[in-house]
């Protein structure tokens, strides 16, 4: 099971979407598909957007939504240190690409919840995926700046809690802190609202351990 885990991981290293290096195992796209189409989200916020498959992977399943009439108005907005490299590359596939922004900041940056508010229409059903640093720090920056973009019944996505599983771990210099962020946040008041919904991890294999976080119905907790 071990050297089967580390060939998955290094595969997915190597994959592409349209050509862009897209970082996730199939097992947790198909999570992804289910969510979108469940919670009937619009816009998709990702914090991580590498070489931009991602993001143009989202855009692309956003846009069939709109087709089946599921959803209005589809949007990424992708956020990442240096944007220079995603926008080449879709670019390249889809010159002039619209239903993406690509902004550059900081998920530790305090002021990049607002910046990222400006890009959001009011009304929308929002996805947040963190696909950052997979550090204590970026994890629980991510999750206390970014809960507030979840309505009731939505997602938010924390990628790669792998990283805290010792059976899981194929390389050392791997970051540590993702699940401890995660515990930490659903003991503070806007963490109370999230509930780990184990059963997304569906498919015999997922990199998100304890990430698949629901913001419940109902009053707030907070
Ligand atoms: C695992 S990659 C994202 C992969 C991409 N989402 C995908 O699925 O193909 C992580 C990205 O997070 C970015 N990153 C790391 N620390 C960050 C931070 N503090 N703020 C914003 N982005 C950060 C890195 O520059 C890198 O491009």
């Amino acid at each position: 099971m071990r050297s089967y885990w580390q060939a998955r991981v290094a595969q997915h290293l190597e994959d592409r979407y349209a050509g862009i290096p897209l970082l996730k195992f199939p097992e947790d796209l198909r999570v992804y598909e289910h969510l979108l189409w469940e919670t009937r989200t619009n816009v998709v916020i990702e914090l991580g957007t590498h070489s931009g498959g991602s993001a143009l992977w989202f855009r692309d399943r956003l846009r069939a939504l709109a087709t089946y009439g599921r959803i209005a108005d589809p949007l990424v907005v992708s956020i990442d240190l240096d944007i220079g490299r995603a926008r080449e590359a879709i670019e390249k596939v889809d010159p002039g690409f619209g239903h993406i922004v690509l902004l550059e900041g900081d998920v530790l940056d305090e002021a990049l919840p607002a910046l990222v508010a400006r890009h959001i229409p009011g009304r929308s059903a929002c996805l947040v995926v963190d696909d950052s640093a997979h550090t204590y720090e970026t994890t629980s920056a991510a999750l206390r700046s970014f809960e507030r973009f979840v309505s009731p019944g939505g997602f938010f996505v924390v990628e790669d809690g792998c990283v805290d599983v010792e059976e899981m771990r194929v390389d050392p210099e791997w970051p540590r802190g993702v699940i401890p962020a995660i515990e930490d946040f659903l003991a503070t008041d806007a963490g109370r609202r999230f509930v780990i919904r184990k059963e997304n991890e569906r498919y015999g294999l997922t990199c998100h351990v304890c990430g698949y976080l629901q913001r419940q119905s109902g009053p707030d907790v907070a």
